[in-house]
């Protein structure tokens, strides 16, 4: 019979041998996942636009476990080499967590939003989630496994808390994952994604700043 210590062990190395991509994965919500990801046995490649502080939590996890990539989500060809270098390096793909994501001033009145502004929202927070899940897929798919998650927000089943473009993009995203769970799901690769309320990362302290909150 397995002891007390061997399986409190195995439960916190729950992602050993796994191989995971996180997109933004520099700062907040994506930064901690990848440290738990790492400290739960899995090697981790971050991707994120910004280059410096990505390099510092790769050297914080520790580069036995962990590399960074520059990663542009909205940009399909760094998407595409991002995860065949993950496969390169590690030789094979588990996680793919599509975590990047941007959010605009929320201006109430639509009279008031830019067209420039909503497709700026919409091409990182849902083309960079289609692309992330599209390439994972090309890997996962003749693997027949794996698993894809995407951080959406409440702000995609509530309405009237955020930005009308972040609103939309976070609903969207639900369809799209529904979407590729129904016909990835023929070949063993799961798609899900999580709903976060208030956390308190880069992202939510420059919002309630601007609210004056
Ligand atoms: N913080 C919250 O309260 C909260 C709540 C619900 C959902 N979320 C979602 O969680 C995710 C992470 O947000 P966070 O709060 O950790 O914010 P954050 O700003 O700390 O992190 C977002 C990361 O995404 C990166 N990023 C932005 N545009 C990118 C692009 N084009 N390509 C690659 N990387 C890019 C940023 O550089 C940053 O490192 C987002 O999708 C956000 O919508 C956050």
């Amino acid at each position: 019979m397995a002891s007390t210590s061997s399986l409190i062990s195995a439960a916190s190395r729950r992602l050993e041998g796994k191989v995971a991509l996180i997109t933004g994965a520099a700062s907040g919500i994506g930064e901690c996942t990848a440290k738990v990801f790492a400290h739960h046995g899995a090697k981790v490649v971050i991707a994120d636009i910004q280059n410096e502080l990505g390099h510092l939590v790769s050297q914080s996890i520790g580069q036995n476990n962990c590399i960074f990539v520059h990663c542009d989500v909205t940009d399909e060809s760094q998407i595409k080499n991002d995860v065949d270098k993950a496969v390169e390096t590690y030789g094979k793909f588990d996680i793919m967590l599509n975590n990047a994501g941007v959010i605009d001033e929320e201006k109430p009145r639509i009279i008031d939003n830019e067209k420039a502004n909503f497709e700026r929202v919409m091409s990182v927070n849902v083309t960079g989630v289609f692309l992330g899940i599209k390439h994972a897929a090309r890997v996962m798919i003749p693997a027949k496994r794996g698993s894809i998650i995407t951080t959406v927000s409440a702000s995609s089943y509530i309405a009237g808390v955020n930005s009308h473009a972040y609103t939309c993009s976070k609903h969207a995203v639900v369809g799209l994952t529904k979407n590729a769970a129904v016909e990835l799901g023929h070949f063993g690769i799961r798609v899900n994604c999580l709903s976060p309320y208030g956390v308190a990362t880069p992202m939510a302290k420059a919002t309630l700043k601007r609210e004056g909150t």
